[in-house]
């Protein structure tokens, strides 16, 4: 989208014959460019109808669903519901005709989605709804979409293309449903294991989040053809270090950490042409993000040239004043978001009569909401929704779950899982005749992770069931011990246990919860922060007295963030991080246990060896363990870049190529990888970075490249990476970013571990 004049385009318009109404008015003339269009369609527009076009609402089943299931005094509680306590489904729509609502989020039917546009082409001026979802792994919302790992899982397979495509795949979905803007990527820096959201998110390097990002933003949109959606960054910013680990508590960060940690992954959404932004829940530094005039106007728009619009989180503005008590009602909470530079109100009622009474007492200038509406409007030509809006539900039945997409999600899970421990060789299992498979995650759809709903049972392969579908020879015999891992001793553990000597092999599922409609039970997800980062319930007694029996144990956590166990990793043979591998998922974890895919993925999070060690994260200081605990090892469980493969792989030094390198070059590093092992494999060549003496502390490494590469057995090959010269700065005591010249130490190699990495050294003179 253009960065345009407003008032240049309103008296083009004009000009043009924009307000001839006896012709067909140019913002419905597809040959029109979209800045004539905007124009157009915004001198047209009334002040109530521009301020209808910064309202959100949700879809009309979710209240309808409400009307009908709830008693009064419930629908008048809930906020969290979508319900409206002083409107019904029946206002929303006469609003919708009254051209006062301009989006809506959470519809999940294609004929819900028609209904709205209907309502909407009997406003004054037809302007087609924005309807927005969190499709953020595939439309996991919509029943029968495919539902691809989520991102945390995703971001293990350290593959920018296969993002690329699972974004571009989800976007067809979400169209089809008849949405056309995606909640996603969600590009924070995801630094604490407790908050229940890491499984949002690529993980805790700021670099490695910037490149998924794009990755994903890039094949939401596209070139804004019909298969396109719009994409949406968020939350901005720095929610990924809550101070308690939980969602939307306060997040202080010194400039420094902002522009090196939480602001570059933003930064590099507006580089590649993010549509939409979403501001977070928290407050920054005493500053709610919503109502943060610095970051969504200096920042955002001035310092990095952001043309498009910033929605609200949820209830966000509301919260202003019911919460962070910034404002002194939700009146002032409103002025203080749109001022600040919210253009969009994320959800329901009261908003449009806040924004419209200040406008008409000076408190917003008018101008701010022509700007809101004009961007808001800018998107919803570029998307192409004035030409084209109903959907034709049999064709989107057909595009839903397509064998494409089958094949994308398995795709995506076999690149994505992380094998950490397989001692003596213990895997892939062959040859073994008797199989037990059980454990709270083995054979229910928890492997779809969150932002997913109900899917059909014949789209989603459990663990369970891909066991019994791969191991064709093998009798598999799955023992039910109970689901629910909130509850301390909920598991009935001692059938598995007193069976569990019978087999040749036990394989326990376990891990967290993260499906949003099993509300009571959910263990991780949106809201669902821990103290600790432990197998919750007992899950561990429950390997524990699997393993007195049989040794031959094969632990598969599903899981939407870091959990550690020592007892675990010290003891059991065999240990898979399975993450929230998607619809056929349970398949590809199968696949693996039996040999017949060679994992590769690499975690992308370390693992903290306990919750007291948070905030661990790879990139940290020296002094950060000057001092080592006395009571724990100051290690990780697991390190980040970290994951094992069925064969091996030997590393040479790295090679600088070009000495003397001046800023406007790269630094061409290159490092000889072999596959070592006896089969074929991919493995992950990570590229970091120490700056060795600098003026102000830098990291111990910080990731700087990497690239996924498939050997056969004795193959090798030469990776070439190309380091952009500024890979070397940093923000200086007076906050210049500059490269200090120096030495810096160059390391490659298969995970963040010191003992995995080789060296060289560069100087910059
Ligand atoms: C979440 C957002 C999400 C929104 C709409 C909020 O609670 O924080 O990430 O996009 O709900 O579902």
């Amino acid at each position: 989208m253009k960065n345009i004049s407003l008032i240049v385009l309103i008296l083009f318009a004009f000009n043009s014959g924009g307000c001839t109404e006896n012709k067909t008015p140019a913002y419905l003339n597809p040959n029109e460019t979209i800045e004539v269009r905007v124009g157009d369609l915004l001198s047209r527009m009334t002040l109530e109808e521009k301020i209808g076009q910064m309202c959100q609402y949700v879809g009309l089943e979710h209240l309808r669903k409400r009307e009908k299931n709830q008693s009064k005094e419930e629908l008048e509680k809930g906020d969290q519901q979508g319900f409206y306590s002083t409107l019904t489904s029946y206002d929303v729509v006469k609003h919708i005709e009254s051209g006062k609502i301009g989006s809506f989020l959470h519809v999940t039917k294609v004929d819900e989605a028609n209904e709205l546009q209907k309502s909407a082409q009997k406003s004054r001026l037809k302007i087609p709804l924005l309807i927005g979802i969190d499709a953020i792994h595939g439309n996991a919302l919509v029943e029968g979409s495919t539902v691809f790992p989520t991102q945390l899982s995703l971001s293990s397979s350290w593959d920018n293309d296969l993002l690329y495509r699972v974004a571009k795949a989800t976007a067809k979905e979400v169209r089809a449903g008849g949405s056309h803007w995606t909640f996603s990527p969600n590009v924070e820096v995801a630094r604490d294991a407790r908050w229940g959201r890491c499984g949002e998110t690529f993980g805790e390097d700021p670099y490695l989040v910037s490149q998924m990002g794009a990755a994903f933003t890039t094949g939401y949109q596209g070139n804004w053809g019909e298969d396109n959606i719009l994409a949406c960054a968020k939350h901005f910013v720095a929610g990924g270090e809550p101070v308690n680990g939980t969602n939307a508590a306060p997040m202080d960060a010194s400039e420094r950490q902002l522009r090196e940690i939480w602001l570059p992954s933003f930064k590099e959404q507006v580089r590649v042409g993010v549509g939409s932004f979403m501001a977070a829940h928290n407050e920054l530094n005493g500053i709610p993000c919503h109502s943060n005039n610095w970051l969504m106007n200096e920042i955002l728009r001035d310092e990095w040239g952001f043309d498009g619009f910033v929605v609200s989180d949820w209830m966000d503005i509301e919260r202003l004043y019911t919460e962070q008590k910034v404002a002194k009602d939700k009146k002032e909470a409103a002025s203080l978001a749109v001022n600040a530079g919210l253009d969009m109100h994320m959800h329901g009622p009261g908003f449009f009569d806040y924004v419209l009474d200040q406008v008409k007492e000076g408190i917003i200038s008018e101008n701010s909401v022509n700007l809101a509406c004009k961007r808001i409007l800018e998107a919803k030509f570029s998307l192409g929704l004035f030409e084209s809006i109903l959907i034709e539900p049999k064709e989107s039945a057909n595009i839903l779950f397509a064998n494409e997409s089958q094949e994308l999600t398995l795709e995506a899970a076999r690149k994505s899982i992380v094998l950490l421990k397989n001692e003596s060789q213990i895997l892939p299992l062959i040859n073994k005749k008797r199989i037990l498979v059980t454990g709270p995650n083995a054979h229910n759809q928890r492997i779809l992770g969150d932002w997913s709903l109900l899917q059909p049972d014949e789209n989603v392969t459990t663990v369970y069931e891909g066991m019994s579908e791969i191991f064709t020879n093998a009798q598999v015999d799955f023992i039910d011990c109970g689901e629910n891992i909130r509850k301390p001793a909920a598991l009935e553990i001692d059938e598995v246990v007193s069976r569990a000597g019978d087999y040749d092999a036990v394989v326990v599922v376990v891990g967290s919860n993260s499906l949003r409609y099993e509300t009571k039970e959910k263990t991780c997800g949106e809201n669902i922060d821990r103290a600790s980062i432990n197998f919750m319930g007992n899950q561990l007694e429950l390997i524990q007295e699997i393993y007195k029996k049989n040794k031959q144990v094969i632990v598969v956590m599903v899981n939407g963030r870091p959990l550690s166990e020592p007892w675990v990793k010290e003891n059991i043979p065999a240990i898979i991080e399975a993450w929230e591998p998607g619809s056929l998922g349970g398949r590809v974890v199968a696949e693996i246990i039996k040999g017949e895919v060679n994992p590769s993925g690499k975690l992308t999070m370390s693992f903290p060896y306990s919750s007291g060690q948070i905030v661990y994260t790879y990139n940290h200081k020296k002094m950060h363990f000057f001092h080592e605990y006395i009571d724990e090892p100051s290690d990780p469980l697991w390190s980040f870049g970290y994951g094992l493969s069925y064969t091996s792989f030997q590393y040479s030094n790295p090679v600088i190529e070009n000495e003397n390198i001046a800023p406007e070059d790269s630094i061409r590093v290159s490092v000889k990888v072999q596959n070592t092992g006896s089969v074929a494999g991919d493995e992950i060549v990570q590229l970091y970075i120490r700056d060795n003496f600098a003026s102000v502390t830098r990291p111990v490494k910080e990731l700087k490249a990497y690239k996924r590469i498939s050997l056969k057995p004795g193959q090798s090959q030469n990776v070439s990476f190309s380091v952009p010269y500024s890979s070397l700065g940093f923000y200086n005591q007076d906050m210049d970013f500059v490269v200090e010249p120096g030495g810096f130490t160059i390391m490659t190699g298969s995970s963040s571990r010191d003992t995995d990495l080789q060296s060289v050294e560069l100087t910059v003179n």
